[in-house]
């Protein structure tokens, strides 16, 4: 609009005079002279190629912050953490199941024996270990016929017990003893005095033994005697009580 009133004007005033110059004035965009005489001559030339670009300007203001964003995916599962403490102590559980019977133990061994002897011993030279002929029961083998001895295969407590009987005839006498390895456990003794007659008597003892321990029956020094026959006077037996 501003260009063809421009050019309007220059039409109208370029056939009137033409005034002094009075002014120079550059308008934007074109190049127009000014002509001060009461009246305004814009003469428009061609306008005059681009000219470099300007520098860039400076930063312009900071703009208003914009709307809230929509969330985002969830991230990845972070790493493990560290362990808790110790947590208290429950309470009790309920009561479990009656259980199934139970088996029986294992049967226990059994060692027995009890040992006969038919015969008399009499004033031998020194202190005998008394040898029994007849075996009534020997379970378990303990009792070694060849020596008189019982020997423990199974350690435990055991039960004892041996006899003696005087011949008869006054002043015989016996002393006996039970022996284990070597030691004296217990002893029996009698002596007739001027009687002749017959006396019978027994002892016993409650032992425990280890495995390999030796338990006999031992005739005591000289000048005793022990009396026996087919009657069966003298004997020695022994049990196992409990085992272990
Ligand atoms: C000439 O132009 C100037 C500036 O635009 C203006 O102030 C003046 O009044 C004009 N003169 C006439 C006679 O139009
Ligand atoms: C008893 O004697 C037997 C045979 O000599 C032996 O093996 C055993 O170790 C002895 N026992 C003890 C308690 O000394």
């Amino acid at each position: 609009m501003r260009q063809i009133t421009l050019l309007v004007a220059v039409f109208l005033l370029g056939t009137l005079m033409i005034h002094t110059l009075a002014e120079e004035k550059v308008e934007e965009g074109s190049c127009a002279k000014q002509f001060n005489n009461n009246q305004n001559i814009t003469v428009v030339a061609a306008p005059g190629p681009v000219g470099p670009k300007g520098d860039v300007g400076p930063r312009g203001h900071s703009g208003t912050p914009g709307e809230k964003g929509v969330s985002g995916a969830p991230g990845k599962l972070g790493p493990v953490g560290l362990r808790g403490e110790k947590g208290e102590k429950g309470e009790q559980g309920p009561a479990g199941e009656k259980g199934a019977p139970g088996t029986s133990p294992p049967a226990s061994p059994v060692v027995t024996f009890s040992v006969v002897r038919t015969t008399s011993l009499l004033k031998p030279s020194s202190s005998t270990v008394m040898m029994y002929d007849t075996i009534l029961s020997n379970v378990g083998g303990a009792y070694k016929q060849e020596t008189g001895k019982f020997v423990a295969t199974v350690g435990g407590i055991y039960f004892f017990t041996f006899t003696g009987m005087t011949p008869y005839a006054p002043h015989t006498n016996y002393f006996i003893l039970l022996m284990k390895n070597g030691s004296k456990m217990v002893g029996l003794h009698e002596n007739n005095g001027p009687q002749s007659q017959h006396q019978s008597a027994s002892n016993s003892a409650i032992l425990q033994l280890q495995p390999g321990d030796e338990v006999w029956v031992e005739l005591q020094t000289t000048d005793r005697s022990l009396y026996s026959d087919s009657n069966r006077f003298l004997t020695f037996s022994g049990f196992l009580i409990h085992s272990g």
